[in-house]
């Protein structure tokens, strides 16, 4: 989805822009803390398009933590992919690094990604990080890559690793223009897997694909995860988790079109194999049924509660200040709507941290949809929910 045109077609503003609206910055949180809506950047007065969206973290080993986003400067330089880093469990952050465009002339434009190898991988050894982004013209005309980069030195510097994907463009929601968007990044079975949005599929306005590799340079062709048969459905925004107890993955999507955006979850033992599986609408257990609404993000992790393994998945959707939060079933009268005391915004991110040792959930937040004078990348840093 995106920008000019998603504004023209309507269907996610209202509940945003309640959820948001310009804010007053919070203090700075001391040290090693919980605290909500930290606002870490403000962009420039003269950025354009939305400021900043999308952030995305990562933590690495010394617990320290990075955050990167959009990012929209007047150009030139390009656009890139800003490093951001925390020591302090989160409250305060510094520029650190970026991800730029190597390869293209035409900058990281558009929803990055941040990724550790889990293990070995393609030359690589376990810890190495990853960044996958999209890089588009200013213009959105004449091509768009989503293209892997890697750093060996901890978030220092990044190198350009291979081209994900290839789509012939406009970079727009148009119907028939030929534009991808959203990478998601996931080893499973050694392989890296790529999830994302194709529009470039004539029969489907968009639906939800992933690509594969063994070596980080060359991917496989691509293998639907969601697509509908009316047209002009657009599933979007794809993320996965893998929900250990049950040795079953999650994902989470919007369903743009006929459901109207409301967040759609599919499980399966085999995560390249979601298209198998039927899609079922995420709706809260509360007495009014709450329907989260755009660009989710699910994550599972052991229940802080139990000590049998068992875990709970965490959703979190772009209408909503809360997440919602459901048992290993993913049974799809388990959400329940958990207040966490942090602003929405669109693609809030999720991430298990340890802050001093002590499990975490960490909030990125790269403002909303809705006027972009009142973006900001601001975080939050909160006991697990169970
Ligand atoms: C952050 O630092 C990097 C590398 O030192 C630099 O290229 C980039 O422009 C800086 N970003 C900002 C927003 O100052
Ligand atoms: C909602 O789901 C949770 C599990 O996540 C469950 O404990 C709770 O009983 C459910 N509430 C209702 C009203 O069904």
């Amino acid at each position: 989805m995106h920008y000019t045109q998603l504004i023209g077609s309507l269907f996610l503003l209202p509940c945003i822009l309640s959820a948001s609206a310009c804010v007053t910055p919070n203090p700075t949180p001391a040290a090693f803390t919980n605290f909500n809506d930290n606002i870490f950047f403000f962009p420039a007065a003269n950025a354009v398009n939305w400021k900043t969206l999308y952030a995305r973290s990562l933590q690495l080993p010394d617990e320290s933590l990075l955050m990167t986003w959009e990012n929209y400067p007047a150009e030139p330089p390009l656009v890139n992919h800003p490093i951001y880093k925390s020591v302090d469990g989160g409250a305060t952050w510094s520029n650190f690094s970026a991800i730029k465009d190597q390869v293209n002339g035409w900058g990281m434009r558009f929803q990055p990604f941040l990724y550790t190898l889990p293990q070995a991988f393609g030359g690589y050894p376990a810890g190495t990080l990853l960044a996958a982004g999209v890089s588009a013209p200013f213009s959105l005309q004449g091509g768009v890559y989503i293209d892997l980069y890697v750093s060996q030195d901890s978030a220092k510097t990044w190198n350009f690793v291979s081209h994900i994907a290839y789509g012939n463009g406009p970079e727009d929601i148009t119907t028939g223009h030929a534009a991808i968007w959203e990478p998601f990044l996931m080893m499973y079975s050694g392989s890296l897997v790529c999830y994302f949005s194709d529009q470039r599929d004539s029969a489907h306005s968009q639906k939800l694909v992933h690509v594969t590799t063994t070596d980080l340079h060359t991917w496989s062709a691509a293998v639907d995860d969601v697509s509908y048969s009316a047209k002009n459905d657009r599933p979007g925004m794809t993320t996965v988790a893998y929900i250990a107890s049950k040795q079953q993955y999650i994902m989470t999507y919007e369903y743009c079109g006929t459901a109207k955006c409301a967040v759609y979850y599919k499980t399966a033992p085999n995560p390249l194999n979601f298209n198998s599986a039927t899609g079922i609408a995420l709706v809260g257990n509360d007495t009014s049924k709450t329907v989260p609404k755009g660009s989710p993000y699910v994550i599972w992790t052991p229940n802080p509660a139990k000590t049998d393994g068992s875990g709970v998945i965490i959703a979190s959707s772009g209408s909503l200040e809360p997440v919602l939060i459901n048992d290993d079933s993913a049974s799809p009268q388990g959400w329940k709507v958990v207040n966490v005391g942090q602003w929405s915004a669109y693609s809030r991110s999720l991430r298990i941290i340890t802050v001093q040792g002590k499990k975490k959930l960490l909030f990125g937040n790269g403002g909303n949809m809705g006027d972009p004078n009142c973006n900001s990348v601001a975080n939050g840093v909160i006991e697990v929910p169970y």
